[in-house]
This record gives C-alpha cells, sequence and structure tokens, in this order.
C-alpha cells in the first residue's frame, strides 16, 4: 500500500494555516512525521483519519486489498478508510467503568468482525500483545497512564491488521513485554499495512 498526498492544506477558522500545500507519499512501513510543537502533525493525521476536513489537496491510497480498483480517495471515501484504519490519537478518552476486554470487544465488533469466538481470540491476541491480559477485566478508569497508552495501542492495532491477529492466534499466544509491543509497530507484514506515528509522545 501506498498513501499519496498531494497539496492538502488547511486554515481554521481562527486564520492559522496549519497545512500549506502538503504532498508526500508515504510507502508501506514505519512512517515518522517530525516536526516541532504546532507544525501541523495532528491536523494533518486526524485529516487522514477522516476526523476532519482539509480544505484542498487530495489524499489516496493505492494496492488497498479487497478496494474497487485497489484505491481509496480519503479525504471522499471515508467509510472505506475506516474500515481499514488503526489511529491512536495524541489525547483520547476511554469509559471509566468498563473494562479493557470488554471495551476492545465492542470496538472489534463495530469493527465488522461479528463472530464471536474470533472475536475473542483478537481481544485476547491483542491484549498479549500489548501487555494488559493480566489487567483485563479492571474497569479502564483504574488504569495508569503506561497502560492507558497500551490500551490505545491495542485499539489502534484493531484496524487493517485484524486479518493477522486472527492468523497468531492460532498459532498460540504471542511473547510478553516490550518486545511484543515492538513488533506490530515495526514490522512491515505480509499485507503490507502502513503506521505512521505522530511521535509528539514516543
Ligand atoms: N481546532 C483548532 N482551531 C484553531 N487552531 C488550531 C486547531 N487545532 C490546531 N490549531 C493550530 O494549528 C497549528 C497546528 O496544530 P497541530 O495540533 O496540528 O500541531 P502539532 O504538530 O500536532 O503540534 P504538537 O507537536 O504540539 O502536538 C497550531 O498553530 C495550532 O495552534
Ligand atoms: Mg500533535
Amino acid at each position: 500500500m501506498e498513501l499519496h498526498l498531494t497539496g492538502l492544506s488547511k486554515t481554521y477558522p481562527n486564520g492559522v494555516r496549519a497545512l500549506d500545500d502538503v504532498s508526500l507519499t508515504i510507502p508501506t512501513g514505519m512512517f515518522g512525521l517530525l516536526g516541532p510543537n504546532g507544525a501541523g502533525k495532528s491536523t494533518l493525521m486526524r485529516t487522514l483519519a477522516t476526523l476532519q476536513d482539509a480544505d484542498h489537496g487530495s489524499a489516496q491510497l493505492s494496492g488497498v486489498p479487497g478496494a474497487a480498483g485497489g484505491n481509496i480517495n480519503v479525504l471522499r471515501d471515508k467509510s472505506a478508510v475506516r474500515r481499514v484504519l488503526g489511529y491512536l490519537p495524541q489525547d483520547f478518552g476511554v469509559y471509566p467503568k468498563v473494562s479493557a476486554e470488554d471495551m476492545l470487544d465492542h470496538l472489534a465488533r463495530l469493527k465488522g468482525i461479528t463472530n464471536k469466538g474470533e472475536r475473542a481470540d483478537v481481544v485476547a491476541s491483542l491484549l498479549r500483545q500489548t501487555n494488559l491480559y493480566d489487567v483485563r477485566k479492571k474497569a479502564l478508569g483504574g488504569y495508569s497512564g503506561g497502560m492507558r497508552q497500551r490500551f490505545g495501542i491495542a485499539q489502534a492495532l484493531l484496524g487493517a491488521p485484524a486479518a493477522d491477529h486472527r492468523r497468531r492466534t492460532h498459532r498460540g499466544p504471542r511473547p510478553r513485554g516490550a518486545h511484543a509491543l515492538s513488533q506490530p509497530a515495526g514490522r512491515d507484514r505480509r499485507g503490507g499495512d502502513r503506521r505512521a506515528v505522530d511521535p509528539h509522545r514516543v
């Protein structure tokens, strides 16, 4: 897969020009978006995550398995983007009384994993990868900052790589700890999924 951005621009109503004619091609694999505070990184990420609109420009995802012609117009075909996207925002809230396991199960259902057993496998795999399995029944409101961030990563991985989680589940649990956590973000998998990281917190 490749993401092609052409002439993306965004000016907020208060006159701040956050994106000024951004053109960029992001290939498969890890991609770091670096820039000083206020450079427009989160604005770009929110735009690509279909959470806000650009004023001008285009964003096209190519080589997407299952998409018509392999392409998705990111700014127009928002539901197609959301089906293949995993997104961890800079800041996010949680439902404090819900456990990580129940929340991931709910999000997996929203992602279209309708089979209960399959969903349980995917959720267990994500909890293990992010080293949250032992605290899966604990309410999210009682999580520490680091645990919350790891929960954020788990929900982001529910995006496009869901098929990979299912395959992996059949080969047994993955190793725990930091190594397990670094792998899904760093590895360029067969399916060629892409992760752009806004490194504000990295
Ligand atoms: N909703 C908004 N309304 C008005 N201005 C905004 C809005 N969101 C962001 N901005 C402004 O747009 C510019 C880009 O902000 P953005 O949050 O995209 O930067 P960033 O690169 O993610 O910064 P940081 O590294 O601090 O997270 C900044 O000047 C910011 O003040
Ligand atoms: Mg930011």
